[in-house]
């Protein structure tokens, strides 16, 4: 396997250039610190000694109802409990479906540009990764899909808002892959990590509405980006009960159940923060499209290919070299740390990824400076 994208990153930091202030827009992992109410609520459950016990499986019955009651509120259809499996992040459940779903030999279709830790465990446990094309909004084509599907295909996965792009599928473009998907048999995988950063208050989609959307659909959520608590690891999957148990025998030879303190922490965010993060998504969405629009305007030579979520993807100038190149000497030479769009499949040399969650104003406006000497 190669080294993930955020180890190359680090070796970038450290010959990074000494005599200027660094930039780094290269980690989607928000420094952001979570809410003081959620701090003070972990150190006082942290005394009880029942936390330090495992938990059930699925995870703590408060979790998965109140994930429940979110998906209903977020998605506008009901969502029962026994449909959703709390995991150590959003990661573990991608994997854990995969393992369900899949067998060496066989294919899962990963729209371009992909995110690399999908890419990396289909790799990882022989199964092919299938990449379809983006078209000019940075979407996946449905018809392309289904020109791709052979008898060794098992899922489609699709992330949106997506990582790198940033780019929001329509709802209706999210039906149309379900219904390919359920036509032919396959699962439909959507990470929804970043479903909160949209601008839309609309439902990302309708599919929960569907009575049968859990034949078809593994919904996939984590609470690193939303709460900001990536160390406490839990995440979720929404699918039908048969499949989650598949995936719970799985989870229980790996981490046996998810941290019971992030448990509780999840829960905590789920009954008390929302207007904390109502605030938060505010302020990263601020950033983006301030970033993107200052971007654009100050025209580089950067161009801004697409915004969203935490990101931007930007185009380089230069047709002669290699993102990973053009990366490298923007550290170096620039003291901006961002990952190359290499680091997100093939066809993407041309690509820069910028991840806005822990940069201000004032240190957009700098970028925008530094890439303008260049450009
Ligand atoms: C699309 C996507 N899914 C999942 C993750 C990881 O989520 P978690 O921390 O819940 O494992 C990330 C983190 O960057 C991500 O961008």
């Amino acid at each position: 396997m190669i080294d993930s994208p955020i180890t190359q990153v680090g070796r970038w930091k450290e010959a990074a250039a000494p005599h200027l202030p660094l930039i780094d827009v290269s980690q989607a992992a928000p420094t952001y610190p979570p809410a003081r109410e959620l701090r003070d609520h972990i150190a006082a459950v942290a005394q009880s000694v029942a936390t330090a016990t495992y938990t059930d499986q699925q995870g703590i019955l408060p979790l998965r109802e109140g994930l429940a009651r979110s998906l209903t509120v977020d998605y506008d259809a009901p969502v029962a409990a026994e449909s959703v499996a709390v995991t150590a992040g959003c990661n573990q459940a991608f994997c854990l479906a995969m393992m369900a779903l899949t067998e060496p030999g066989d294919e899962v279709l990963l729209p371009l540009p992909s995110y690399f830790n999908h890419d990396m465990w289909l790799r990882s446990q022989d199964v092919a990764p299938v990449y379809l094309e983006p078209g000019p909004d940075m979407t996946p084509d449905p018809a392309e899909a289904a020109a791709a599907i052979t008898d060794r295909t098992r899922a489609i996965v699709l992330v949106t808002p997506n990582n790198p792009t940033g780019a929001v599928y329509p709802p209706a473009l999210i039906e149309s892959f379900f219904e390919l998907a359920r036509r032919r048999g396959l699962a439909l995988v959507i990470d929804e990590t970043y479903r909160e950063f949209r601008d839309d208050s609309e439902p990302p989609h309708t599919l929960f509405s569907r009575p049968d959307w859990s034949d078809t659909l593994i919904h996939l959520y984590s609470f690193s980006k939303a709460y900001c608590m990536a160390g406490y690891r839990i995440g979720c999957m929404a699918t039908n009960p048969g499949l989650l148990r598949e995936t719970l025998k799985i989870a229980d030879c790996v981490a046996l159940c998810p941290s019971h303190i992030g448990q509780l922490a999840a829960t905590f965010c789920l009954e008390h923060l929302d207007d904390w993060k109502r605030e938060y998504r505010r302020t990263v969405r601020d950033r983006v499209a301030y970033a993107a629009r200052r971007l654009r305007e100050a025209k580089t030579g950067f161009q801004v290919v697409s915004s969203g979520g935490y990101f931007v993807y930007l185009r380089h100038p230069f047709t002669d070299r290699s993102s990973a190149s053009v990366g490298r000497s923007l550290a170096e030479d620039h003291g901006i740390l961002c990952l190359a769009g290499s680091m997100f499949g093939p066809g993407q040399d041309r690509y820069l990824r910028l991840a806005f969650a822990n940069v201000d104003l004032p240190a957009i406006d700098e970028l925008v400076t530094r890439l303008g000497r260049i450009g």
